[in-house]
């Protein structure tokens, strides 16, 4: 076991206890962002005379040998050493002797720990934009590809009126765009650096703190040493941002296994996304779709977690703290691997339009614009929805569509039924003359201005 601390201790740490308490099992995944960190430490350092330049050149050459031999797997992280900061340090002493020792200058681990978690947030957080961005743009093919492929639009799960696949797919658009706005706002607002802060009431080397912030592509840096340290905000800002993501896939998830289902068959999953069953010849089963809905528990979890976590921490740093990366390690993993599958999925997904367009054409979802159409003979829409509703009743009682009920029964009901019934009630007319903003009609625009929502990103 190696540790920085061992000075004012007369015995060795009991093994149990040093396992309980190290980290480097998992805060090794934050090694470069805290050799990034050292490096612009130690230039600040030198910069304000703390440090000399020898000294700067020497721990910058050791921190650029550390990092070349652990990428070519020369060098190892190993678990003798109780966290990343303390193996980083240890090796360099190692390697350049004393002004390995001078690393630390100025700085705690609590402002260290604090500065790496905080970069790589901002790293991930930029990669889940990367990675959303890749799934609208998959989106958005679907949408453009699928402005004439009616389909019945749903409220209860029971068929409400007829929209296009392009239209449903603009809904998911919209959450996944928001899902991308939620994340840049956040990137703006925690990109302030801690650095300095050190173990939480600054230090009395003459820093200069925002020279490191500029370093590391920080705005600024932090204003009160103690949050510095201790605040863990954005962690739980960014695992909402994950939970909120994982709630949008996991509906359309629901919806790609319900359109899967025998009873639906409005999409047919590519045979690379889907699995069979050991028993059962027949089968092809959604389970991509229904993983990434049981996944979304998980990343709930980490929310859970997290805040509980944060809940009872009194001022300043407190190792609880240490508890906040394994769960948000595997909620982003979790999060990045679900938006791969999805675009995956939906990329090599087929759609099964004509069962799309027969679904819309039965179930009555045109009896509103039947409505409507009297309406705009005069009938008041009251008696025009009353009017409809028996009639919806008869094709029922007949099992016809409302398409096939001839204009005899229509007239028998009102004088203001004519031949143009017809056509008012076609798919392409209830989907076309819905020309409201952001209704299925008017999806030309919500297209141009999604592309545009692309192009500016
Ligand atoms: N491994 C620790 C963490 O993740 C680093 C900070 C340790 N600071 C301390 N005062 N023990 O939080």
């Amino acid at each position: 076991m190696a540790q920085l601390w061992g000075g004012r201790f007369t015995k060795e740490t009991d093994q149990l206890v040093y396992e309980f308490n190290q980290s480097i099992r998992f805060d090794q995944r934050f090694f470069a962002q805290d050799v990034r960190g050292s490096r612009a430490h130690v230039t600040m350092l030198a910069k304000q005379g703390i440090l000399t330049e020898e000294e700067r050149d020497e721990i910058l050459r050791g921190l650029q040998s550390i990092e070349e031999d652990v990428a070519a797997g020369k060098l190892v992280i190993s678990d003798q050493y109780e966290d990343i900061h303390s193996f980083v340090e240890a090796v360099l002493t190692e390697r350049i002797g004393d002004p390995g020792k001078k690393l630390h200058t100025g700085r705690s681990r609590n402002d260290q720990v604090a500065l790496d978690m905080r970069l790589y947030i901002r790293d991930e957080v930029d990669e889940t934009v990367e990675l959303l961005k890749n799934l609208l743009g998959t989106i958005l093919r679907i949408m453009e590809e699928n402005t004439e492929t009616y389909m019945p639009g749903f409220t209860h799960l029971q068929k409400a009126q007829p929209v296009t696949l392009a239209h449903h797919m603009g809904a998911y658009f919209e959450m996944v765009k928001r899902d991308v706005l939620h994340l840049k706002s956040l990137r703006e607002r925690m990109n302030v650096c801690p650095l300095g802060s050190g173990a939480l009431a600054g230090t009395t080397y003459p820093l200069d703190r925002e020279y490191t912030a500029k370093l590391l592509g920080f705005d600024r840096a932090s204003d009160n040493s103690m949050d510095g340290v201790s605040d863990r905000d954005y962690v739980i800002e960014y695992v909402s941002c994950l939970a909120t993501i994982m709630m949008h896939l996991s509906r359309l998830s629901e919806e790609i296994i319900i359109w899967n289902s025998n009873e639906y068959r409005f999409i047919e999953l590519d045979d690379t996304y889907a699995t069979g069953s050991s028993i059962m010849p027949q089968k092809k089963n959604p389970d991509i779709a229904e993983l990434i809905r049981g996944k979304t528990g998980r990343v709930y979890g980490a929310m859970t977690q997290i805040l509980t976590i944060m809940k009872g921490i009194p001022l300043a740093y407190n190792k609880d703290m240490q508890e906040d990366k394994e769960t948000v390690f595997d909620a982003i993993d979790t999060t990045k691997g679900c938006i791969r599958l999805m675009e995956g999925q939906l990329a090599s997904a087929k759609w099964n339009k004509k069962r799309m367009a027969d679904s819309a054409r039965q179930g009555y979802s045109n009896a509103t614009d039947a409505a409507d159409y009297l309406v705009k003979k005069g009938m008041p829409f009251r008696d025009a929805h009353s009017v409809i509703g028996r009639l919806v009743l008869t094709c029922i009682e007949k099992n016809i569509q409302m398409d096939e009920l001839p204009l005899a029964d229509y007239r028998a009901e009102s004088e203001l039924f004519d031949e143009d019934i017809y056509e008012a009630i076609s798919l392409k007319t209830c989907v076309e003359t819905r020309i409201t903003k952001g209704a299925p009609g008017d999806i030309e625009n919500e297209i141009r201005e999604s592309r545009a929502f692309m192009a500016a990103l």
